[in-house]
C-alpha cells in the first residue's frame, strides 16, 4: 500500500524488463561512454595539432622576416603570402614594416610584452578586437639586430572553425551512431536469445500438450544446443519414470482385481446359498485370496520404497552374509541346504563360540557387505521361494566370497527358464504362462525386487541353466 520510494520503483521496473533489454542497455551505455571519450580525445588531438600548425606557420614568417631585416634588404610593401600579419618595429617602438592590413601605427604587443614575448619564445594569443581584427590571434614575437624586433600573427578563427565543424560532425554523429549500435545490439542479441525463446515455446507446448515432446535443439553446437539436450535427456528420464509409474499403477489394479473377484464370487456364492454352505471352505478360499493381496502389497511397497531411494540402499549398515544367510534359510527347514565354504564356516562358529557380543565388528574373514540387511533377506527369500516353487528336491543355497564379491547362489532342479525369458523375467509383474496357471504364484514382482535391491547395493544378478533347474546368481561387492 505504502508508495514505493523512486529508487526502488526504478530497481523494480530493471529487473523486470528482459535479458534482452538488459545486454543492449548495458552494450549501449558502455558504448555511449566509449564514443563520448574518443570524441573528446579526437577534438583535444586536433585542436593540438592545428595550433601547433598555426604556430609553425608564424615562426617561419617570423624568421623569414629577421633576416630578411638583419640582411636591411625589408621590402617598402612587406607582403605575405599566406595572411599572416607581419610588423617589423624598431628600437624606438616605431613600426617600421608591416604588411598591408596591419595597423601601422600601433604595434600589436607593446614594449613589455615584447621583451617577454622574446624572452620565453613561444606563440601566445592575444585578442584582435582593439587593432580592428575581430579574431583571436596566435602572436610570435622575435628580435632581429639594431634592436628590431619582428612579430608575426594569425588569427585562430580558422582552427575555431575546424574544430567547431569536428564538433559539430561529432554532436550529430556520435548519438547517431550510437542509435545504430544499439539497433544492430538488439537485433543481434535477439537473434542470439532466439533459441532459448524456442526451448521456452518448446517447454510450454510439452505441458499444454500430449507427453512425449522434446525441446528444439539448436543446430550451432553452443551452450543452448547443450542445455536443450540435457534438458531432452531429462525429459526422456521423466517421461520413462512416468511411463512406468502408470504401468505399475494399472498392472497393480490389474492384479488386484481377480483376487478381489475370486473373494467376491465366493462370498456371493456362500450368501445366497447358505443352506448348503461349508462355511470353512468359504473362509479357506476367502483367506487364500487375501494372502494373495496381502503378498502383493508387501511386494507393492517394496518396489515403492526401492523407487523412493532412486537406486541406492535403504541403510548402510555391515551384514555379514554368512550369518545372515543361513539364518534367514533356517524357516524353510529341510527343504533349503545352506553351503558356506569350510574356512568361513568354522571362522563363524568360532565367532559365536567366542563371544557373541563381538558380533557388530564383523569378525575375521566373515562374508560382510554394505547395505540393509533386512532387503537382503528379502532377495533371499524371493530366490527360494521361486525355486520351492518349481521343484520337490531341496534347494540348494551356496554362499562364497569371490574376489571382491560375495557370491551368492540359489540353485534348484524344477524345469528352469528357456535362456530368452531368462532376462524378461526380471521386469515388473512378468510371470512366464506355465507360471500363471499355478495358483501359489505371485504377482511376477519377485525377480523385479531381488534385482532392483541388489542394484541398489551395487551388486548384479542373473539367472543361469543348472542343467537340470535353474540357478539364480547374486555378485555383491564386499565391504
Ligand atoms: N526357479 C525358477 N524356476 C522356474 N521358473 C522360475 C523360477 N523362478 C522364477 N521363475 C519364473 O519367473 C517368473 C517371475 O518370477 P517372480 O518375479 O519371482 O514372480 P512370481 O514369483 O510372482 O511369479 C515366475 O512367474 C516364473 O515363471
Ligand atoms: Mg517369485
Amino acid at each position: 500500500m505504502a508508495a514505493d520510494p523512486p529508487a526502488r520503483r526504478t530497481v523494480g521496473w530493471w529487473r523486470r524488463r528482459s535479458l534482452r533489454f538488459h545486454l543492449t542497455v548495458v552494450a549501449s551505455a558502455v558504448l555511449a561512454l566509449a564514443l563520448v571519450v574518443s570524441a573528446y580525445v579526437m577534438i583535444g588531438a586536433l585542436g593540438r595539432s592545428l595550433l601547433a600548425t598555426v604556430d609553425g606557420t608564424i615562426y617561419q614568417r617570423a624568421r623569414d622576416t629577421v633576416s630578411l631585416a638583419d640582411a636591411g634588404r625589408l621590402p617598402d610593401e612587406t607582403t605575405s603570402p599566406d595572411g599572416t600579419l607581419l610588423q617589423v618595429i624598431d628600437r624606438t617602438g616605431r613600426i617600421t614594416h608591416a604588411t598591408v592590413g596591419t595597423d601601422r601605427l600601433v604595434p600589436l604587443l607593446n614594449a613589455g610584452e615584447r621583451a617577454s614575448a622574446v624572452r620565453l619564445g613561444e606563440a601566445r594569443f592575444l585578442d584582435g578586437e582593439p587593432y580592428g581584427i575581430p579574431h583571436m590571434l596566435r602572436v610570435r614575437a622575435l628580435s632581429a639586430d639594431r634592436g628590431q624586433t619582428v612579430i608575426a600573427a594569425r588569427p585562430f578563427s580558422e582552427v575555431q572553425t575546424s574544430i567547431n565543424t569536428a564538433s559539430h560532425v561529432l554532436v550529430v554523429g556520435t548519438p547517431l551512431l550510437l542509435v545504430l549500435l544499439a539497433g544492430a545490439s538488439w537485433m543481434v542479441i535477439g537473434r542470439t536469445l532466439r533459441p532459448i525463446a524456442a526451448l521456452r515455446r518448446g517447454a510450454d507446448e510439452i505441458t499444454d500438450t500430449a507427453r512425449s515432446r522434446r525441446l528444439p535443439v539448436p543446430e550451432a553446437r553452443d551452450e543452448v544446443h547443450s542445455l536443450a539436450t540435457t534438458l531432452n535427456d531429462m525429459l526422456a528420464r521423466l517421461e520413462k519414470a512416468d511411463a512406468r509409474q502408470r504401468a505399475l499403477v494399472s498392472d497393480a489394479a490389474h492384479e488386484l482385481r481377480s483376487p478381489l473377484a475370486s473373494i467376491r464370487l465366493q462370498l456371493e456364492v456362500a450368501l445366497g446359498h447358505p443352506r448348503g454352505q461349508d462355511w470353512r471352505e468359504t473362509a479357506e478360499g476367502v483367506l487364500e485370496d487375501t494372502m494373495r493381496l496381502a503378498r502383493l502389497a508387501e511386494d507393492l511397497l517394496a518396489l515403492a520404497r526401492l523407487d523412493e531411494r532412486g537406486g541406492t540402499r535403504g541403510r548402510r549398515e555391515p551384514v555379514e552374509l554368512d550369518r545372515l544367510i543361513p539364518q534367514t534359510a533356517e524357516r524353510y527347514g529341510a527343504a533349503v541346504t545352506v553351503r558356506i565354504p569350510d574356512g568361513l564356516g568354522e571362522a563363524r562358529d568360532g565367532d559365536r563360540g567366542g563371544n557373541g557380543g563381538q558380533d557388530g565388528e564383523g569378525g575375521g574373514g566373515g562374508i560382510v557387505v554394505t547395505g540393509d540387511a533386512l532387503d537382503l533377506g528379502r532377495v533371499l527369500v524371493n530366490l527360494v521361494d521361486n525355486a520351492l516353487r518349481h521343484t520337490n528336491a531341496p534347494v540348494v543355497v551356496e554362499l562364497r566370497a569371490e574376489g571382491a564379491d560375495a557370491v551368492l547362489t540359489v540353485t534348484d532342479d524344477g524345469p528352469g527358464i528357456p535362456e530368452p525369458d531368462r532376462e524378461r523375467v526380471f521386469d515388473r509383474f512378468t510371470r512366464l504362462d506355465s507360471a500363471r496357471s499355478r495358483d501359489e504364484g505371485g504377482a511376477g514382482l519377485g525377480l523385479a525386487i531381488v534385482r532392483e535391491t541388489v542394484h541398489a547395493h551395487g551388486g548384479a544378478v542373473h539367472l543361469e541353466d543348472a542343467s537340470p533347474g535353474l540357478r539364480a546368481v547374486v555378485r555383491l561387492p564386499l565391504s
